[in-house]
C-alpha cells in the first residue's frame, strides 16, 4: 500500500491555518520583485556583450574588458591577447573568455547572496519572511541540481586566479600610459578582490578547523581581515555587477570610438 506523504510547508501538521496568503501588510513584495527586474538586465547585458566579441579591446589604451579577459584565442583583436595565445580561432557561437566565464558564472550563482537573491527573486522559495511559497515540495539543496551549489568552494579557488588575471590587466595597461580607464579597470579590481577574499569560503579557508588561534597569530590576523569584507559581502555582490557592467560599458564607448579617454597620458 502506497502511504500518503505529509502535507508540507504552511499545510503541515500542527501549523496554524492561516485563511489570507500572508498576513504581512508591508511592501515584502518590492524587494524580490526588484531583484529579479535587475538581475535580468545586468544577465541580458552580460549575454549580449560576451557572445557580441566586438568593441572589447580599447587598443589606443591598451583597456581591455573584463567580461572578455583574458582574450587568449587566435580569433581576439590584435594586441588584447596580453597573456599569450593558446587556442586557435574560435567558432563564431563561443565567448573569447569561455574559459574564465564558466567559473565566475559558477563562481556568482553558488554564491550565498546570490542564491538568497536569486531563490527569492525567481524560485519564491520564499519570496520574503512570513510569505509562504509556492511550491508543493521542498528538499533545500539536498539533491540535483542544486546539490551542485556545494562546489562553491572550488569555484572560489579559481575566482582568485581569475582577479590575479583582472589585476595582471590594470599592471599591463599602466604598460602603455594612464587615464580614467585605468582608475575604472583599477577600482573594479579591488572591489572584485573584495568580494572574493570577503567570500565565506575564504574564510573558512583561512580561519576554519583551528582549535587554537593564539597558536596561529599570523592565521587569526588575516581571518580578522577577511571577516571585515565578510561581514560586507552582500554590499560587494550587488557593487560588483555594477562596476564590472561599467567598466565593460567604459571600454566599449572607447573602442567604439563613440567619446575618448578624457584625460589619457602615454608612457
Ligand atoms: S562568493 Fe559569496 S559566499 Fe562565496
Amino acid at each position: 500500500m502506497v502511504q500518503a506523504k505529509a502535507p508540507f510547508g504552511v499545510d503541515a501538521p500542527g501549523r496554524a491555518s492561516v485563511g489570507k496568503r500572508t498576513l504581512r501588510t508591508d511592501r515584502w513584495w518590492y524587494q524580490p520583485n526588484a531583484t529579479a527586474v535587475l538581475l535580468t538586465i545586468w544577465v541580458a547585458y552580460a549575454t549580449v556583450r560576451v557572445f557580441w566579441r566586438q568593441y572589447y579591446f580599447a587598443a589606443e589604451y591598451d583597456y581591455l574588458s573584463p567580461f572578455t579577459s583574458p582574450c587568449v584565442s587566435a580569433s581576439c583583436a590584435p594586441g588584447s591577447s596580453s597573456l599569450g595565445v593558446w587556442f586557435g580561432t574560435f567558432p563564431v557561437f563561443l565567448p573569447y573568455a569561455i574559459i574564465t566565464l564558466v567559473f565566475l558564472l559558477g563562481f556568482r550563482t553558488t554564491c550565498y547572496y546570490y542564491r538568497k537573491a536569486y531563490y527569492r527573486a525567481f524560485a519564491r522559495t520564499p519570496s520574503a519572511c512570513a510569505v509562504p511559497e509556492p511550491h508543493k515540495r521542498y528538499h533545500g539543496e539536498t539533491r540535483f541540481p542544486l546539490i551542485i551549489q556545494n562546489a562553491h568552494r572550488y569555484f572560489f579557488y579559481v575566482a582568485v586566479l581569475i582577479s590575479l588575471v583582472n589585476t595582471y590587466d590594470v599592471i599591463h595597461s599602466l604598460f602603455h600610459g594612464i587615464g580614467l580607464g585605468t582608475l575604472i579597470m583599477a577600482a573594479n579590481v579591488v572591489l572584485l578582490w573584495a568580494y572574493t577574499l570577503g567570500c565565506h569560503a575564504c574564510r573558512h579557508a583561512i580561519g576554519g578547523q583551528l582549535r587554537h588561534f593564539s597558536k596561529h597569530p599570523l592565521r587569526y590576523k588575516m581571518w580578522k581581515g577577511v571577516s571585515k569584507l565578510t561581514n560586507k559581502h552582500m554590499q560587494f555582490t550587488g557593487t560588483t555587477l555594477g562596476t564590472l557592467m561599467f567598466t565593460d560599458w567604459y571600454v566599449w564607448m572607447l573602442s567604439a570610438k563613440v567619446f575618448a579617454d578624457p584625460f589619457y597620458i602615454h608612457f
